[in-house]
């Protein structure tokens, strides 16, 4: 079947693995890429993908609701996979606008945009809106994981604006009828991460030999899904998951942040041919995260007995396919740490 599916956030870290695998596995689908190419965005994360014939870029603001009329009338855009967002608690911490603007205002606009489109036609489509476990809020040490009946309690202006999003996409299911999905995943890592997240900052700070900040104490417990993992649960929750419904998606591997940066550092060594713990002395305890949420955890139970959905990927490795992956790619590292990366899309869009 032939389908026009819109992916927006698409030159992102997780955007682009999915839009990476749609490209590939459904050649018959029309895959629209839209991302308004910020800090975060990267067309090299899509290099191997980008004169693909099912595969079109459009550079655009999802807040900006002439343009996302545009696309879906140019492209006949049936279906939606919405990533575009900001993406970072810190910097939420310091601009939280700047994530009630692209967050909350930005999937307003895209549902708004694609009731408007389909006008009742439902039959067929589906917005899929991805989001994230921090809208759960913070799990003691002994609390069980997040399911999809956990209450809603965010606690950073990042989780606030993505729970607020969440809200406005099933009002549009209940209000209008628009055929929705939502899945609230926990953290991921792997290739093409923003070098300002945890693991990718960790990795690059060996290869500087910069201290590596670790908040409060490194108490903190994260639960990591390796990013092609996600990517996969999503194509099977576009074309499975029943509208209207929501999915946890996790890793079940939860690491307090102190051990998994041990973990990184035994992995780094090796593969530079330090010796043992040879980069620990760089470990640098620095002031916590305000409201920084102790743990968090995913119970993916449904998605595994409803969908069949497993991981693959144990961690040992991922993390070392991630870790060889930033160790390999100092072009890309160098490229994205020093804004050189953004001269390219200066070139590029000069010559359109
Ligand atoms: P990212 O920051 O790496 O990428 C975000 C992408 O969105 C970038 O390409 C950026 O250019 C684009 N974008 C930002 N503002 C835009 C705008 N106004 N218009 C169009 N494009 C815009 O983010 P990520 O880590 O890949 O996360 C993708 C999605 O998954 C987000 O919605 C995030 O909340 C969610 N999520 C992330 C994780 C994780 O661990 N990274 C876990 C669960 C859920
Ligand atoms: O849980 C899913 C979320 O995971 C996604 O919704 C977010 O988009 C994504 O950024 C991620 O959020 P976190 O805040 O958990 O990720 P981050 O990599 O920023 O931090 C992971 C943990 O490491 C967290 O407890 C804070 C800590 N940390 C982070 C940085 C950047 C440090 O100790 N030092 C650091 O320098």
């Amino acid at each position: 079947m032939k389908r026009n599916i819109l992916i927006t956030g698409g030159a992102g870290f997780i955007g682009s693995h999915v839009v990476r695998l749609f490209v590939r596995k459904y050649p018959e689908y029309r895959i629209v890429n839209l991302d308004a190419l910020t800090y975060a965005g990267n067309l090299a994360n899509l290099r191997d993908i980008e004169s693909e014939p099912n595969y079109i870029f459009e550079r655009g603001d999802i807040c900006d609701t002439d343009a996302v009329r545009e696309i879906f009338r140019k492209y006949d855009i049936d279906g939606v996979i919405h990533l575009a967002a900001e993406s970072h608690v810190d910097r939420s911490i310091k601009e939280p606008f700047a994530f009630a603007r692209t967050n909350i205002m930005g999937t307003l606009t895209l549902l708004q945009a694609a009731r408007e489109a389909w006008n009742g036609a439902w039959e067929g489509k589906l917005f899929y809106h991805i989001s994230t476990d921090e809208v759960y809020g913070a799990l003691g040490s002994e609390d069980t994981p997040f399911t999809e009946a956990t209450g809603y309690d965010p606690h950073s202006p990042y989780s606030a604006s993505k729970a607020s999003s969440d809200h406005f996409v099933r009002a549009f299911h209940d209000t209008y009828g628009l055929p929705t999905i939502i899945t609230n995943c926990s953290n991921n890592y792997g290739p093409y991460q923003f070098p300002e997240k945890l693991i990718p900052l960790v990795i690059n700070n060996i290869r500087h030999r910069k201290p590596l900040p670790i908040y409060g104490k490194g108490e903190n417990v994260r639960d990591w899904l390796y990013v092609e993992e996600h990517a996969r649960a999503i194509d099977l929750i576009f074309h499975k998951g029943k509208v209207a419904d929501t999915y946890n998606i996790g890793g079940g591997n939860e690491w307090r942040n102190i051990d998994l940066v041990r973990v990184i550092i035994g992995v780094a060594d090796r593969l530079l041919g330090n010796p043992d713990g040879y980069s620990e002395e760089l470990i640098t305890f620095v002031t916590d995260r305000a409201g920084h949420d102790l743990r968090y955890a995913i119970d993916s139970s449904k998605l595994e007995q409803e969908l069949g959905w497993k991981t693959e990927v144990q961690f040992e490795e991922g993390i070392e396919k991630t870790v060889r992956w930033y160790l390999d790619n100092e072009e890309w590292l160098d490229g994205v740490t020093s804004g050189d990366y953004m001269k390219y899309y200066d070139e590029m869009y000069d010559k359109r």
